[in-house]
Formats: structure tokens, sequence, C-alpha cells
């Protein structure tokens, strides 16, 4: 990895997404040793960069490609839609920028090996954008685990859902986008038992549903097993009223982390229930954008590797392709390799 010592970072956005104006952009602008100095957008829709970048005190580029040639940038966000993650992360770092990609990184491992190649290539720093990890509230689900409050852990139940609009044009319900709910919220509700269990399973089932008309799925029920008896239990859709939610069964109780996919400023919420009683815990609001950021920073200045690793992010890419396999198979069961593939 490349020190860039304690030089300023600037940043380039490629997409200028509704929530990359509101969220991403104020949070590089407010971290200390951090700039946002450009935003791109297709040239059919130069006016949306133009715009944003006017609001954000950015350039506007005509098109990505332009943007990862600037020579004032050393950092670059993807906020694209899930399938051009792989190719402009790999065309950035060969260009020798830092990248920051939104979730999924990859949809296949395959996509995640090329990264990992590219990034070794070029010795710069690359990270998937699972910007929930970053709130505080995860870190105190861990600690209550680490201390054994609940006993061992069984069981992760994991529920993301939100209903998008029928017939919005949303990339989410576009399969040559890389749309389904898979890869938009359920990639947030299959990372949970990964990061608790810290491996991936052994065998994951899953069945989908698709709205009538959708070429894609748009709900998802699925289990993992990770051996032991350990197992997780996902929902998750863009069909269905709102619900961002995980819970932590232990032997001796359980965690609830009922606010999990918490927006920028919004109090994490954790209840946790024992032989002893129920107890909640109210977690402060914090930005999770802007400590995401923060994080990157530190990891391209060398002081340490980036909270979410590329062994994360492939392990990821791996159960979720192969939730996708199970759900094409009629909900049978998927065997993965043996975890020491993933380095
Ligand atoms: N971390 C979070 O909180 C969060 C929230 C929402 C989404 N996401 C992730 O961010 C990514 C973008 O999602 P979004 O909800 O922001 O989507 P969106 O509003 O549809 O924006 C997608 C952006 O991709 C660019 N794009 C390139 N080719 C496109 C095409 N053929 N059709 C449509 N847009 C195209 C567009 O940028 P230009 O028009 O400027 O070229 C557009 O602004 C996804 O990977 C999603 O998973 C993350």
């Amino acid at each position: 990895m490349m020190s860039t010592g304690r030089k300023t970072l600037r940043w380039g956005v490629l997409g200028a997404t509704s929530y990359i104006g509101t969220h991403l952009m104020p949070a590089i602008s407010q971290t200390a040793g951090c700039e946002l100095v450009a935003v791109a957008s297709r040239p059919e829709r130069f006016s949306r960069a133009a715009e944003v970048g006017r609001i954000h005190g950015a350039t506007a580029h005509p098109d990505y490609g332009s943007l990862i040639d600037d020579p004032r940038i050393d950092v670059v966000y993807i906020a694209l839609p899930n399938s051009d993650h792989v190719d402009w992360t790999v065309r950035a770092l060969e260009k020798g920028k830092h990248v920051l990609v939104e979730k999924p990184m990859a949809m296949v491992e395959e996509g995640c090996v090329r990264i990992e190649e590219a990034a070794r290539k070029s010795s710069r720093t690359v990270m998937e954008a699972f910007m929930y990890r970053f709130h505080p509230q995860q870190r105190r689900a861990a600690e209550l685990l680490r201390a054994g409050v609940i006993g061992e852990l069984r069981v992760v139940r994991a529920c993301f859902a939100f209903a998008i609009e029928e017939g919005s044009g949303n990339i989410r319900l576009e399969p040559s986008l890389g749309g389904g709910a898979t890869w938009d919220v359920g990639c947030y509700a299959v990372d949970v038992p990964l990061l608790f269990f810290g491996r991936a399973p052994r065998q994951v089932n899953a069945h989908f549903s698709c709205r009538p008309g959708a070429e894609v799925e748009t709900s998802a029920v699925a289990t993992m097993d990770f051996g032991d008896g350990r197992r997780a239990v996902l929902d998750y859709s863009i069909d269905y009223g709102p619900r961002a939610w995980y819970e932590l069964q232990g032997t001796r109780g359980t965690i609830t982390v009922r606010n999990a996919w918490a927006m920028a400023e919004e109090n994490g919420e954790i209840t946790v229930l024992t032989a002893d009683g129920v107890r909640e815990e109210t977690i402060s609001a914090a930005n999770h954008y802007r400590l995401q950021v923060a994080s990157f920073a530190q990891a391209v200045r060398g002081d340490g590797p980036p909270h979410v690793t590329l062994a994360d992010s492939r392990r990821t890419a791996r159960v979720g392709a192969a939730l996708v396999r199970s759900a094409a198979a009629g909900g049978a069961g998927v065997s993965l390799d043996d975890e020491t593939a993933v380095r």
C-alpha cells in the first residue's frame, strides 16, 4: 500500500445520484484532510453533474473517463449501477486512484479478484462502501456478543425491506444493470451473519419472488448453515414496507439491533433480552458516511488496513452468488467451497 502522508486527499465521484449529493459529498467535505473536487455524469446527463457540482463546489466532468484521468484526484468514489462497479474500479485503480466503491463491490467473486489484482499492481487502496459497518451500534453489538452477554451465538436473523415504486425506471428493477433485491438490500442482510460469525456459511438455500412484470427478484427468504448448529435466516425485499433490523440469538439471550441500517444522524437502538429481563440501549446518532470516509482516508494514508477488507468483499460476493444459484434451482442447497479459499 502506498502512503500518501498527511496531504489532503482530493476526491472525485462517479455518478451524480441523489443520495450522493445528500449524504456522501457532504461527508467528504466535512472530513478533515479530505476535499471534494469533482463529480462526473454520463455525457447525456452532464447537466446533473453540473448542478450537483455547483451545489457542492466541485468541478463537473462530462464523462467518467475524464474524471479518472483528472490528475488532481487521489480518491474515486463509485456510485454507479452494480453492473459497472468492477470495471470502473479496475479502471480507476489502473489510473493510480484509490477507490471507495458502492456495495456490492462485485456480483461474483471473480470481480473482487480482478479488483484485488489491480489494487496490488497499482499499490492503491480499495474498499467496498458498507457504510452501516461504521455506525457505532455495530461495534456495540459486537462488544455485547464478545462479553458473553447472550452466551454463544447460534442464529443470526437479518431483515431489510423497503418498497420501490412500480415502473419508476429504478436501476433496482433492471437486470442488465445488476438489479434485484439480492444485490441491493440483500447484500446488507447477507453481510450481517458473515460479520458476526466471521466466516462464510457452508451451505445456503434461497427462495426468490418477483412482483408481477418484474424481470428480477424483488423479495427473498434465505437460510445459511455455518455448521455446528449455527444458522442465519434472512429476508429482504424491495416490495415490502420498511424494515431494517437484525437479531443475534445466543444460548442465553438475544441482541436486537432495531434500526440496523440507520441513516446518517439517526440513533442506534439495541435491545438485550436475557433471563434477567430486557435492557434497552440508545446509541447516539453518528454519521456513518462521514465515519466511513474518515476510516478509508486513514487506510489510504497507510494507517492500517481498510475496515471492510477485500476478503470480506470476496465472501459477500460468493455468498450472494450462491443465493442466486440456489433460488434458480428452486431453493436447493448450494455448498460453498472451503473458507480457506478466501484469503
Ligand atoms: N450507501 C448507500 O446509502 C446507498 C444508497 C443508495 C444506493 N447505493 C448504491 O449506490 C449505487 C447507485 O444506486 P442509486 O440508488 O444511487 O441509483 P441511481 O439513483 O439510479 O443512480 C445511479 C447512477 O449511476 C449512473 N448510471 C450509469 N449508467 C446508468 C444507467 N444505464 N442507468 C441509470 N444510471 C446510470 C447515473 O449517474 P449519471 O446520470 O450522473 O451518469 C446515476 O446517477 C448502487 O450500487 C447502490 O447499491 C448506496
